[in-house]
């Protein structure tokens, strides 16, 4: 029986767990680096028995209509925002994300972005690499200190909390806005969304996306932040209204911003990119060998949990609530 079921998977992954699927289901990998729409990706997951997603791909209820042998959508991924989970739930589809595997990486990736915009690192390799570097001055490249200063993190789950573990050892107070968390962990204070906004020097965003995170720092509330302080995301682009993010930038009221995440990805706000006080990455957030390995892994279990009849190990939804 096995040997007939189908495995549908969106991309290709490092490791060998596709591989270890092989080995008793039909594994079809999507090696194309385009992106599905609605459409493509019903006619990619077809008559498949289990679909191993990214974030990218609309897991929507026409999707779902379209596939009817589905059992579990495997989103190989912390974030889920991509699937309609009531949908699921009513077809009686598991739908699993990929947590704590990429807690550590994610966070390293926040910090990469703290310390890069801080300190001015994307633009002095620039320097370096254009022959502007003529030698050692007092006023070079100068950045801001980080020790003392107070960052902010909105949303306090696993990823906030090993961002701030870090902020700790980089001699920083830590205030966080999570309305899910009772207490935080040495020292890390609670407090509402407006004392957040005022008083952090790096504001870093690890909240999930849902409608109420949606556009939540729009122009006013980029306006209520610290004049001179940080912006960082790494948790989902549409968090941040990013033209209002230009105009803060523009209009000198925050100092920099360190983004790996965007509000139409792949599209970047054309605003951005000529900034020299703005890092980009390319949603890399989890991307080491090694996690996103562990990710795909995570992922394979799932499935084979599922396939096999038995309740998956990271459920996020679908199934498990109906
Ligand atoms: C996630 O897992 O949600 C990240 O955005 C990609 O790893």
């Amino acid at each position: 029986m096995n040997g007939t079921m189908e495995i549908a998977v969106t991309a290709g992954w490092p490791g060998d767990a596709l591989d270890r699927l092989r080995e008793r289901y039909t594994v079809r990998v999507r090696e194309k680096e385009t992106l599905l729409d609605e459409e493509a990706l019903a006619a990619f997951i077809g008559g498949a028995h289990a679909a191993m997603t990214i974030l990218a791909d609309p897991v929507t209820d026409g999707v779902m209509a379209a596939c009817p042998n589905l059992r579990i959508v495997a989103n190989v991924a912390v974030g889920y925002n991509n699937v309609d989970l009531e949908a699921a739930a009513r077809r009686g589809i598991w739908v699993t994300n990929t947590p704590d595997v990429l807690t550590e990486a994610t966070a390293d990736l926040a910090w990469a972005l703290i310390l890069a915009v801080t300190r001015r690192v994307v633009e002095g390799d620039r320097m370096v690499r254009e022959g502007r570097f003529h030698g050692w001055r007092p006023d070079l490249l100068l950045g801001r200190g980080l020790q003392g200063r107070t960052l902010g993190l909105l949303g306090y789950g696993r990823i906030g909390r090993a961002v701030a573990r870090r902020g700790r050892a980089f001699g920083m107070t830590v205030l966080f806005h999570d309305p899910g968390v009772l207490a935080g962990e040495a020292g890390d204070r609670q407090v509402g969304l407006d004392a957040l906004l005022a008083g952090s020097d790096v504001l870093s965003i690890h909240c999930p996306l849902t409608p109420s995170t949606r556009g939540l720092l729009g122009r006013e509330r980029l306006r209520a932040m610290r004049p001179g302080a940080f912006l960082v995301n790494t948790a989902r682009g549409p968090v941040v209204d990013e033209g209002a993010l230009v105009e803060a930038l523009e209009s000198g009221h925050l100092a920099g911003a360190g983004l790996d995440v965007y509000e139409r990805e792949p599209e970047v706000h054309p605003g951005l990119l000529d900034r020299q006080d703005v890092v980009l990455l390319p949603h890399a957030g989890s991307a080491t060998v090694e996690t996103r390995s562990r990710m795909v892994e995570l992922a394979a279990e799932n499935v084979v949990a599922v396939l096999e009849g038995r309740p998956p190990r990271t459920p996020v939804g679908g199934r498990s609530t109906a």
